[in-house]
């Protein structure tokens, strides 16, 4: 098999680069390890940053997303007894937009399937080869048969656990990374949410958020251990911690409900440098992760992919043209380092962390009041969260 971009890796960066190409006249093949219900099945986060919403109004793919998507003017911020609404719109001009992960990736599979375009779901044992020709190769394993891709370029978008990032040597590759000490327990219920906004909440038993996927869709989130067992939080527990966690008001309003999802997140800062080697180009969490209290992954994944499809249309169109190529790492990790920046301080402003000691606990207080009380700073925070621009 021939084509001209492989793809390995069927999540948003992996099927949204495939259908910026395919909308240019650029053929790719699109990889997948797992089945396409099991990428489906996967609940991730859901605030799309207005320059994500725009890429996929751009890539014929925003139907959905427009009918469906909820507009947020604002989120909310609560600690101790005092709340804060941050408006986005007044301080940027901005909103955001809440729409699943899941759906975004729904609507990805549907255009790369009326396209046309090849993408290949159990495709095992992926491995890269002649990086340093100009035809690069995949060989993968589908229904017991070894099969070979030639490429003229390759996009490692297989997410923190995939192989692409093994192929930049490791005396190049410079790895950054922090590990919280705590996790995410998160559940999706079919009730409406407590709130129309999302609610940020540092409480002293630890963080917790109010989310949502639809007006009956709800997302709720408790900062855990890290190495939490599931099966000790039934649906009561989880729901009597959370209204602990609230203030008294969401408490007594909110809807509670059987959860239709349960699941654990760690927390991790990692930043892969640099994003390229040859012909070998690596997006979204293939090459980083942010903790999720900003919301910014799956945005980070849109924002490598606007460099990686700009680099790759201008190679194609203008006869070779490499300096996008050789600009895309430094375009993306300006703007990835800005965001790890701004989850790493939501992070830290809104966590219990278990070494925390009477100092520690003073900053926090003291950048929560600070927030709280200066436009400024809420002008700040709203410009990072409705996305920074690239
Ligand atoms: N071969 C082929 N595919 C693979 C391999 C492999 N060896 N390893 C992983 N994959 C697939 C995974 O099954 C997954 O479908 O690559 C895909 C990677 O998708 P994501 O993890 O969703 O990563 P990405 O597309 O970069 O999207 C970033 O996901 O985790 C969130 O916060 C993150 O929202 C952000 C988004
Ligand atoms: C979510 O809805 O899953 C969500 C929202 C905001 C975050 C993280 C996750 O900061």
């Amino acid at each position: 098999m021939r084509t001209q971009v492989g793809i390995i890796g069927s999540g948003p960066s992996g099927l949204l680069l495939s259908q910026l190409l395919h909308q240019q006249g650029i053929e790719s093949v699109v990889l997948e390890k797992r089945t396409q219900d099991y990428v489906l099945g996967r609940i991730r986060a859901g605030v799309l940053e207005q320059g994500m919403v725009d890429m996929l109004r751009a890539a014929g793919v925003s139907d959905r997303m427009d009918r469906e998507g909820l507009v947020h003017e604002g989120i909310e911020i609560c600690f101790g007894d005092r709340r804060q609404r941050v408006d986005l719109k007044k301080h940027t001009g901005k909103v955001v937009t809440v729409y699943g992960q899941t759906e975004v990736t729904k609507d990805l599979m549907d255009a790369r399937a009326a396209a046309g375009g090849a993408l290949i779901y159990e495709a095992e044992n992926v491995q890269i080869a002649g990086l340093e020709s100009d035809a690069p190769e995949i060989t993968f394993e589908k229904d017991d048969q070894t099969q070979k891709l030639t490429c003229d370029f390759i996009a490692g978008c297989d997410g923190y656990h995939g192989v692409s990032r093994r192929y930049i040597p490791e005396n190049l590759l410079k790895i950054h990374e922090r590990v919280y000490p705590f996790g995410w327990l998160g559940i999706l219920s079919e009730t409406p949410p407590v709130s129309d906004e999302l609610i940020y909440v540092n409480h002293w038993r630890g963080f917790a958020l109010c989310s949502m996927r639809s007006p009956t869709r709800s997302r709720y989130y408790l900062q855990c251990a890290f190495d939490e067992d599931l099966e000790e939080w039934t649906d009561d527990r989880f729901w009597d911690e959370l209204r602990i966690r609230l203030p008294n008001e969401a408490a007594e309003r909110i809807e509670m409900g059987p959860s239709i999802e349960k699941s654990m997140a760690p927390l991790r800062s990692f930043i892969a440098e640099p994003m390229r080697h040859k012909r070998l180009f690596l997006a979204g969490d293939a090459a980083h992760i942010v903790p999720p209290t900003g919301a910014k992954g799956l945005n980070l994944a849109a924002s490598d992919i606007y460099y990686l499809s700009r680099a790759l249309v201008a190679f194609y169109a203008e006869d070779g043209r490499s300096d996008l190529m050789d600009s895309y790492s430094a375009d993306c990790l300006r703007r990835i380092w800005k965001a790890e920046r701004f989850s790493w301080w939501m992070t830290t402003m809104l966590h219990k962390f278990p070494d925390q000691n009477s100092f520690d606990r003073g900053m926090q207080m003291a950048e929560l009041d600070y927030l709280f009380d200066s436009d400024a700073a809420q002008a700040s925070l709203a410009e990072n969260y409705v996305g920074l621009p690239f």
